[in-house]
């Protein structure tokens, strides 16, 4: 009877994903409820509700009480992935595009259409239950305000840090936790751990244009490796490019991408951890979308997989939680001593205060609640975010098919140049990120990043219409021009 249940379940299921595949339920709608199913089918409730659990299992659908399930995202993308140049460049200085700082400036004008930075909805983040915890913190002893704590960060909040790791199997103890003002301080604090002025540094492509501004400013030489929209980093193009220059450090995102959106398979993980090993590279990895999957399932960092303390973990509450208490940490593995030297001696230490604040939101549980919700708040943006794209940007664009986080990546038409569409948006209300600035070469100038951290609604609809009219009205200048 075992065995001839899970088969049952499993062909209903099989169903279920089938029409989800079609268009017969389309994202939003709402699947049979376990009665009609049973009166449909003739199956028991348990049969019936496994397989509709099966269905939420593959991130298809999600469970609402009282509701009933929904359907959460198509099986089939609408668009193609963009293509990937397999082509590597050779190290050279790094350079910033010069549209980088009036972008970040830009960041958090709240009078454009938000899909420009890479940054949540406020009301998408526990606002009642952050500032609750705030003024408990505050009536408890206020004396957190005035006083430093150790430079390597509070030892209750360190303790919290290393149960998160643990879950995602990275075994490392508090006092290899190192405590930062957001990941990017962290990540300055490693790589300024490992390499100086001169030293080759590897990056994705496209990559996070704060990593090129930081090795930029460190007067670096970078090594772009390409980088695929839906896998990640290219190993074969790294192992080749190790074998040939002295690449000191590695700056990777394995987990959503910015700005792809791409997910490093498992087997991948393992093998950067190794030849992380091999090569003495020290692979500074940025884990901050790593608690967005789609489905809850989160992937162990390549931190997990490694043996010899070559990956030094960098990741933060600021896409997960809130950007404006600047909470960061790492654990540097073998660069563990150098690196709390550098917390001491360029910040002191971390603002206790806000440590604070996230060390009790942890330990009460709430951020696991606050994540189930948000994981499914930002797959649905996601979804109707494609579904916009698809009625509002011209046909033949490619854009990624991210499984977790809020970016999403575009490649527009070749005659849309991205800097010229950022600045004619930014006329007509509306941000967005240029693909120009992701690199140093001029690879994606031809491409967008688009946020998906804020919920649909009408002025999102318009921002994107807007954003399809100007990609129109650059492409017929272009060809008039040509
Ligand atoms: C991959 C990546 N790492 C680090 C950061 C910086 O995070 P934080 O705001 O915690 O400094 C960002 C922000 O966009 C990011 O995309």
């Amino acid at each position: 009877v075992g065995t001839q249940a899970r088969y049952r379940y499993m062909e209903l299921a099989e169903q279920l994903l089938g029409r989800i595949e079609d268009g017969t339920f389309r994202v939003g709608d709402r699947l049979p409820s376990v009665r009609e199913l049973k009166q449909q089918t003739g199956f028991s409730t348990a049969t019936v509700c496994r397989a509709l659990e099966e269905v939420e299992r593959r991130g298809l659908a999600e469970a609402r009480p009282r509701s009933g399930y929904f359907v959460l995202a198509r099986s089939k993308p609408y668009f193609e992935v963009p293509m990937v140049s397999r082509r590597v460049q050779k190290p050279r200085p790094a350079t910033v595009h010069a549209l980088t700082e009036s972008m970040v400036r830009g960041t958090g004008q709240t009078r454009l259409v938000p899909f420009g930075g890479a940054a949540l909805s406020p009301e998408l983040v526990p606002a009642v239950q952050l500032t609750r915890i705030a003024r408990e913190v505050l009536a408890a002893d206020s004396r957190v305000l005035f006083r430093y704590s150790e430079p390597a960060g509070l030892m209750e909040l360190r303790r919290e840090l290393a149960k998160r790791m643990l879950a995602a199997r990275v075994d490392c103890s508090p006092e290899q936790i190192v405590v930062s003002a957001g990941c990017m301080d962290a990540i300055r604090l490693c790589l300024t751990a490992v390499c100086g002025p001169g030293d080759v540094v590897a990056v994705e492509t496209p990559t996070f244009f704060g990593f090129l501004q930081l090795a930029r400013d460190m007067r670096m030489s970078i090594i772009e490796l390409p980088t695929d929209p839906t896998t990640g980093l290219d190993l074969d193009a790294l192992e080749r490019s190790l074998n040939r220059y002295p690449i000191k450090a590695l700056l990777v995102t394995p987990s959503f991408q910015n700005p792809t959106g791409a997910l490093m398979p498992e087997q991948n993980r393992r093998r950067l951890a190794a030849l992380a090993g091999k090569h003495e590279l020290a692979v500074i990895e940025s884990d901050v979308y790593g608690e967005l999957p789609f489905n809850g399932q989160r992937q162990p960092p390549v931190a997990a997989y490694d043996e010899q303390g070559w990956v030094m973990y960098c990741s933060s509450l600021s896409k997960s939680l809130a950007a404006g208490l600047r909470v960061g940490w790492t654990a540097p593995g073998r660069f563990l001593e150098p690196v709390r030297h550098l917390k001491l001696s360029t910040s002191i230490c971390s603002p206790s205060f806000n440590q604070l604040v996230i060390r009790e939101f942890l330990q009460s549980g709430g951020f696991d609640r606050h994540l189930r919700r948000l994981r499914g708040s930002l797959m649905r943006n996601m979804s109707a975010t494609l579904d916009a794209m698809r009625r509002h940007l011209p046909a033949e664009i490619r854009v990624s098919d991210p499984r977790g986080g809020f970016l999403l990546w575009a490649e527009l038409p070749a005659t849309v140049k991205s800097d010229a569409l950022y600045h004619a948006a930014k006329d007509a209300g509306v941000s967005v990120l240029p693909g120009a600035i992701c690199a140093s070469n001029r690879r994606f100038d031809s491409a967008i990043r688009i946020n998906c951290g804020y919920r649909w609604n009408e002025r999102m609809e318009n921002g994107m219409r807007s954003l399809g009219q100007l990609c129109s009205r650059l492409s017929a200048a272009a060809r008039e021009g040509s």
